[in-house]
């Protein structure tokens, strides 16, 4: 089997290739990082990638759950057609207003919808809007489970849920790690690899993308 070490050049070369970012993403993650939000927004590589699976699953309506201040809601909003709709949902106020700043300087206001509140409140608001075609986790690692079941629950066969930070920075690889989102993470992992109501696998650019089609 061949196989290509995984180096920073490797990534720093796909990048270059597929996951360029325009200014208005550029300056999205740059302000975020200026206004001392925290730096726990996916990659421009994970973006690149969330955007290809929406194209490629065609999906017209995606939930989002963490929206941080839209950098992920802006990639994949790109890739929705013209009369296609994302919902993101935030909890934290000031997220949500850098957020909302953030997808009128993209020009996807039009097509996101942020829902302001805790995601176990919104998500009752957000099923008014389901069926989901994809729906994309990444808020406290804790809810996960909880936040994967509404999700299939919402989607119809041939749905996607991807889940972000499926690698927890390596560390649910290793079992003598334990701590709460550590082992959140791993028991998540291990919950969707047995769930034999999808198919999945994680990419593992960035800090690794679990993705779950429902069969
Ligand atoms: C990792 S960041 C999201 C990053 C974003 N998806 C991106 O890549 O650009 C997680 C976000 O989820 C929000 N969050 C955490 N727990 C939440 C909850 N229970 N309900 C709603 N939002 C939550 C946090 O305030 C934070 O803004």
């Amino acid at each position: 089997m061949n196989q290509t070490p995984d180096t920073p050049q490797i990534h720093a070369y796909i990048q270059s290739l597929f996951a360029r970012e325009d200014e208005t993403l550029r300056r999205v993650r740059e302000e975020s990082a200026a206004q001392g939000l925290p730096q726990i927004a996916v990659g421009p590589e994970e973006g690149a990638f969330l955007h290809l699976l929406v194209r490629l699953s065609g999906a017209r309506r995606v939930l989002e759950i963490g929206t941080l201040a839209g950098y992920s809601a802006i990639w994949m909003g790109r890739a929705l057609p013209e009369d296609g709709h994302l919902y993101t949902i935030e909890k934290s106020p000031r997220h949500a207003a850098v957020a909302r700043r953030n997808f009128q300087l993209a020009g996807v206001e039009q097509r996101v919808t942020l829902l302001e509140g805790d995601a176990v409140a919104m998500l009752k608001q957000a099923a008014r809007h389901a069926p989901f075609d994809f729906v994309f986790i990444d808020a406290d690692k804790e809810g996960y489970p909880r936040y994967y079941a509404w999700a299939l629950e919402h989607i119809p066969a041939g749905g996607v849920v991807a889940a972000h930070n499926a690698l927890w920075g390596g560390s649910v690889a290793r079992q003598d790690l334990h701590g709460p989102a550590i082992d959140a993470v791993r028991d998540f992992n291990r919950m969707v690899a047995d769930d034999p109501r999808v198919t999945a696998h994680i990419y593992p650019a960035g800090d690794g993308t679990l993705v779950a089609v429902k069969k």
